[in-house]
């Protein structure tokens, strides 16, 4: 499963680009307002450091108004995926991106039917927003499962980015259907390493190690 961080927070992505784990970036209006900058040194900075894809999500709903706007953050840098809502406006624009070879993440999926849609109207990716159908009280994973089942059955190859990520609980969840991809807040992926056990296992080994006085040499 590929993972990309949530966020446009640059110093953050940097210092997490270290572990080689990110696969790529996505943003949406909210964190992109959220930094404070201008979007277009935000994204352009993001795609310096990440060579993966780079979501960067049109703020327009009309359907020839995404398409321009789509075309203008294309053209920032050649890894941007662009982001358009789950309406029907944005299957329209979807297609006509989509026919130019410019690669779209539909974003803000509650249901298997948008799924399908976006698919047929040639998205790369489809982001199911989890937590927010578990906000409602609904279980947010059963929606990716009806997604997978979806998809393999035509061999749609728009990939299922799980979006709107809470807890590690998502990412494992996500991982045992088969999503494609997983966004996570830089927090999240961070957690994704942490266990108990192994903090205190390496430190019942370290202490046996030092009690035997002995070094091992370092080149
Ligand atoms: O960026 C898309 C999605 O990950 C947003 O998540 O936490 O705002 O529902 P959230």
């Amino acid at each position: 499963m590929k993972i990309f961080l949530d966020s446009t927070d640059i110093d953050y992505i940097m210092r997490l680009r270290a572990t080689g784990m990110v696969d790529g970036i996505t943003t949406n209006p909210s964190l992109m307002a959220q930094s404070g900058k201008d979007f277009g040194e935000v994204l352009r900075g993001i795609c310096a450091l990440i060579e993966g894809p780079v979501s960067a999500e049109v703020v327009v709903t009309e359907s020839e108004e995404m398409y321009k706007q789509g075309r203008h953050l294309a053209d920032l840098a050649g890894n941007i995926v662009v982001k358009l809502p789950c309406t029907w406006e944005g299957m329209i624009a979807c297609r006509k991106l989509a026919n130019e070879n410019i690669k779209v993440n539909v974003t803000l999926c509650f249901s298997a039917n948008q799924a399908l849609l976006a698919a047929k109207a040639g998205a790369t990716f489809i982001s199911p927003f989890i937590g927010r159908i578990d906000d409602t009280g609904a279980d947010g994973m059963e929606l990716i499962e009806e997604i997978r089942a979806v998809y393999d059955n035509y061999d749609f190859e728009t990939e299922i980015l799980a979006a709107s990520i809470r807890n590690i609980d998502h990412v494992k969840n996500a991982a045992l259907i088969g999503a494609d991809v997983a966004t996570l807040p830089p927090k999240i992926f961070e957690e994704l390493i942490e266990h108990p056990l192994t903090d205190k296992g390496l430190e019942k080994f370290l202490q046996d190690w030092k009690a035997t006085g002995q070094k091992i040499p370092v080149p």
